[in-house]
């Protein structure tokens, strides 16, 4: 039995800055943040919009009526959870009406909590092949404006609807993974800011693929010449190449040729997004799948899921006959066409401003953001959502 990604959604907030205006505001030279870091724009996200907004804004990419009773499963992997009780999965579940009896709970490990989910949720669809799955990664970045950090902010949600028989791509049974506790990036849950100390999780996101792609190989024997793309965990477009580049050397030079040019493909969106942590390994695979006209049915995709802490993940998947008809692609150009360039001093403002903490209330203008979910309002601690 095949288990798998069936349907996949995207969601953006809806404005941007544009990376030159940064590097031009921040004095530095924009060459480091286009082509250093490899970011062309960065999602600004609105009081308006939040981890659960913007959770059920991608899923309703994805979910139709026969979906909703099917589903089983609601995952939220997500590390810019803004209650350390309540899990979003359970406000996601409710705004998108999925029917009563399914487990709703969020996974917190980094970026790395939406693979978790995706792994859990292919092993129940396995046991339980006509239910399904709803797995979604939701994440606003934050380091601090005019920090190291800034240049890789972002936020977005990606939503997967994990069935047999499925659409898009079949996940192989095949995952290797590896533990160890190290301080790369964290979050203690006073900080609105993640901490990170920068070169040292760039060299620990290397160090943890070259570990867990060594014991892939060994595990299953496979080679690099194998694969027709790797996607990465993408926190910045030009990580991925530093770890993909490692391991080049293993196959002949038009196969890496080929893997360079898939590679550029799975950067199209986070380039144009910035890290959106949980979901960004997605969005990476989603760009290539968009991307990319070289594709083709049978092919096998390599996945490398990285979560600060830290926790790496390669597994792969194999393109399903069809796969591009069940791609959001009409979706997914209308998003960015919709999206709204904002100047530095906008963003400043925008990411300055927070909700009250004292329990008294506020209303949440809709300004431009015309998204289907809202955040309208915060009343006694807790959140309110709009839909239509
Ligand atoms: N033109 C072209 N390239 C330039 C340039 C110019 N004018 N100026 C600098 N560059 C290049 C540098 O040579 C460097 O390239 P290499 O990495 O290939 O050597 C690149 O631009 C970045 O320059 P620096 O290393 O000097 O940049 P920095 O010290 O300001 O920090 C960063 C970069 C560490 C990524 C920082 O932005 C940061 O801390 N980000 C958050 C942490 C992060 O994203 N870590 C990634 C791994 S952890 C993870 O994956 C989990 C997660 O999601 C956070």
């Amino acid at each position: 039995m095949n288990i798998g990604i069936d349907k996949i959604g995207f969601y953006a907030p809806p404005y941007y800055v544009d990376m030159v205006e940064l590097a031009n505001e921040r004095g530095d030279d924009p060459g480091k943040y286009t082509v250093g870091i490899g970011q062309e724009q960065m999602a600004v996200t609105p009081l308006s919009q939040d981890i659960v907004s913007m959770a059920v804004n991608a899923a309703l990419q994805v979910i139709n009526d026969t979906d909703r009773n099917k589903i089983d499963l609601v995952i939220v992997g997500t590390e810019s959870g803004f209650d350390a009780s309540k899990s979003a999965a359970v406000y996601v579940h409710e705004l998108l009406g999925i029917q009563p009896h399914a487990r709703s709970f969020e996974i917190k490990q980094a970026c790395y909590g939406a693979t978790a989910g995706l792994q859990m949720a292919k092993d129940y669809v396995t046991l339980h092949p006509d239910r399904a799955a709803l797995v979604i990664g939701s994440d606003v970045a934050r380091y601090g404006l005019a920090t190291g950090g800034e240049v890789t902010q972002g936020g977005g949600a990606i939503a997967m609807f994990i069935t047999a028989n499925p659409r898009i791509l079949t996940l192989e049974a095949d995952a290797t993974f590896y533990s160890r506790d190290i301080m790369d990036f964290w979050r203690p849950s006073y900080s609105e800011y993640a901490m990170v100390d920068g070169q040292y999780s760039n060299e620990q996101y290397v160090a943890f693929f070259a570990e867990v792609w060594k014991a892939y190989k060994e595990k299953t024997g496979r080679t690099l010449s194998e694969f027709e793309a790797l996607c990465f965990h993408l926190p910045y477009t030009k990580m991925g190449k530093k770890a993909l580049s490692q391991v080049l050397t293993e196959t002949d030079d038009e196969k890496q040729q080929a893997l360079m040019n898939h590679y550029q493909a799975s950067t199209v969106l986070n380039r144009n997004v910035g890290n959106i942590y949980t979901g960004s390994l997605y969005l990476s695979l989603l760009s290539l799948l968009t991307a990319s006209e070289a594709l083709e049915a049978g092919d096998r995709i390599g996945l490398f899921s990285y979560g600060s802490g830290a926790v790496g993940e390669f597994f792969s998947g194999t393109l399903v006959d069809g796969y591009l008809k069940n791609l959001p692609t009409t979706k997914i150009k209308e998003l960015f066409a919709n999206r709204k360039q904002i100047s530095v001093s906008q963003y400043e403002d925008i990411f300055s401003k927070v909700l009250p903490q004292d329990g008294s209330e506020l209303t949440i203008p809709a300004e431009e953001d015309a998204s289907p979910v809202r955040l309208v309002a915060v009343k006694e601690h807790k959140r309110f959502y709009g839909i239509g």
